[in-house]
């Protein structure tokens, strides 16, 4: 059967750790779409490379490399992620992961508006900008004890706001995603949220067949 989950938010809202443990708990593929966004910002910080180029070029191998979770990389990739042909370049390979049999999970910024609009079940995780930076910095500053929480802060906002603002796929709820607000809650209760949402559309479609 063929199951899309999108899920969608800011920066260190939890997206990830929600799509793991929706993906294990499925059964179902989980793809961090930022990785791709990730690794061609690397390539231009690194190789100099030309982004377009850098995004037609992606290897599966890109998403294992190391390094790809550092503050500058994700600043790198939000600004690559303004190109609309760098965007272009990385959908095919997006929407062959969301369908592929078995089911799929896929974090991200647009994934509910423009990867997988017909997605099965769609979520919105987001949280207070200074929570989610406080979670990036512990997370950080323990491979760099010298990176202090307002840079955290001024990173996260920064890069929020290129990917609200952008005319391409902007950050935006899709209007039939649940929206979670993790800023209160533990990790097993905003997964709790998650998997019983996910469990209700998946029901909604069996019902319906
Ligand atoms: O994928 P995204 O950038 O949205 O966030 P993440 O990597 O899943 O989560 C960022 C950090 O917040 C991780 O260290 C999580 O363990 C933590 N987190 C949390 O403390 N409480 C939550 N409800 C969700 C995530
Ligand atoms: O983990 P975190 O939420 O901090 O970032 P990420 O998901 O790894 O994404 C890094 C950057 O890639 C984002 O700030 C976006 O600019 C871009 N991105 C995007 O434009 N579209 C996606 N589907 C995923 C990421």
């Amino acid at each position: 059967m063929r199951f899309t989950v999108a899920i969608d938010g800011p920066a260190a809202a939890g997206k990830g750790t929600i799509s793991k443990a929706v993906a294990a708990y499925f059964d179902l593929g989980h793809l961090d779409t930022g990785l791709l966004y990730r690794a061609v910002g690397r390539k231009v910080l690194d190789a100099g490379m030309d982004p377009v180029q850098a995004a037609k070029t992606l290897m599966a191998e890109d998403l294992n490399a190391e390094g790809l979770r550092t503050a500058a990389v994700a600043q790198a990739a939000s600004k690559v992620a303004v190109i609309a042909d760098v965007r272009a370049a990385l959908v095919d390979f997006q929407r062959a992961f969301a369908t592929r049999s078995g089911g799929a999970v896929l974090d991200g910024r647009d994934i509910g508006t423009v990867i997988c609009p017909r997605a099965e079940a769609k979520l919105y995780v987001t949280a207070r900008a200074e929570v989610r930076a406080h979670r990036r910095w512990l997370e950080l500053s323990e491979k760099d004890p010298s990176l202090t929480l307002e840079q955290v802060l001024a990173d996260v906002e920064a890069r929020d706001a290129r990917d609200r603002d952008r005319i391409e796929a902007p950050l935006v709820a899709a209007d039939d995603a649940l929206v979670i607000d993790t800023s209160d809650l533990a990790i097993s209760e905003a997964v709790a949220k998650a998997v019983a949402h996910v469990q209700s559309c998946k029901e909604f479609i069996i019902n319906n067949l």
